[in-house]
């Protein structure tokens, strides 16, 4: 195995300060600066500067992972958007990196990490989703129910990139949580799931319990879900949180798990390429069909490849503290020890 260059390891302080943007008269777009990073972006790619090195991807690619790690608040531990960059969440504060899960940018010395105030890079972040994102463009839908985020600045899609996911506070259809999705509501049947039939539970409670019961369908409910890869929150008992989405293509991140992640593959099948968490290293390829049921363990990262829209349950652990409980050791990266 490869070792770090010792000389690599940052000393990190939070960076507090303002991002700040100019125009790129070539193309029309911002180019952002925050710490020592800077983000450009022309027809087809996204350069990001930083001190030892130039960063370069695909903007399709590039604004699909930055729509989650935007959305999802830098979600769990990793959001690696390929194998060199991303972002860690330390909830309240998060490291921007390149190459430092990398094996082999860690054997070249030329992997990166800086340390921002979580909100402040947040701004950052979505005034560039913003700006970068094209009319016609839904970096959340999949490719093939949405236009080209190709080309030189056109327009703007905000509608897009503020789109919320429903988290239900305890459980969707209860009084004043989660609404069901409804062709009223402006959630459609999507095309590939028009054979999903849409009958709904009924609910008869006893007496006293009226507004404390619910039940609905949850494949109905999956069926209308407008965006991809995006984990809503359906049920929540104690730490513990049911989030269902529906998956087509790839999923935009490669996600490190800061602590083990339980998928039940709800119809059809998604395609899991799995790798060590702190070199890229290739771990496995897991294929799962419609009824398995795995526990990603907590020191890997995962990205999903889905041929057809499915479904796919997520359920997460959100016991806080949870993240140094692995972090440190105290508790196995795998659920179970065969
Ligand atoms: C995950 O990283 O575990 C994940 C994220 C989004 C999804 C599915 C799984 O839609
Ligand atoms: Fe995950």
């Amino acid at each position: 195995m490869t070792t770090a260059n010792p000389t690599t390891t940052p000393t990190l302080t939070t960076n507090a300060t303002d991002h700040s943007a100019r125009l790129d008269e070539r193309y029309g777009y911002q180019v952002f600066s925050i710490g020592s990073y800077t983000f450009q972006r022309d027809e087809y790619f996204v350069r990001v500067s930083y001190p030892r090195g130039t960063y370069v991807a695909d903007v399709g690619a590039f604004l699909r992972a930055m729509m989650r790690d935007v959305a999802w608040g830098f979600f769990y531990g990793w959001v690696n958007f390929d194998d060199v960059f991303g972002t860690v969440n330390h909830y309240g504060s998060v490291d921007v990196f390149v190459g430092a899960y990398n094996a082999g940018y860690k054997a070249a010395g030329t992997d990166f990490t800086e340390r921002f105030d979580a909100n402040k890079l947040l701004a950052c972040f979505r005034a560039l989703l913003s700006d970068w994102t094209n009319a016609g463009y839904d970096p959340f839908a999949a490719p093939l129910e949405t236009g080209s985020p190709y080309g030189s600045k056109n327009g703007n899609n905000d509608e897009a990139v503020n789109f919320q996911r429903e988290l239900a506070e305890r459980f969707v259809g209860l009084p004043g949580d989660s609404e069901l999705r409804t062709d009223a509501r402006g959630f459609p049947v999507n095309r590939q799931f028009a054979d999903v039939e849409q009958d709904e539970p009924e609910v008869h409670c006893e007496p006293g319990f009226e507004g404390e019961l619910a039940a609905f369908s949850l494949f109905a409910y999956l069926s209308r879900s407008p965006v991809t890869w995006n984990p809503s929150i359906v049920s929540v008992v104690g730490e513990s949180a049911y989030c269902p989405t529906s998956e087509e293509h790839i999923l935009p991140i490669l996600h490190g798990n800061d602590r083990v992640e339980w998928f039940l593959q709800l119809t059809d099948e998604i395609t899991w390429q799995i790798a060590d968490k702190n070199t890229a290293a290739p771990r496995a390829i897991v294929t799962m069909k419609a009824g398995d049921v795995c526990a990603m363990p907590a020191d890997i990262s995962h990205r999903g490849y889905s041929p057809k829209r499915s479904m796919l349950l997520v359920w997460e652990n959100m016991t806080p503290g949870l993240e140094q409980r692995y972090a440190s050791g105290e508790l196995a990266p795998t659920a179970a020890e065969f």
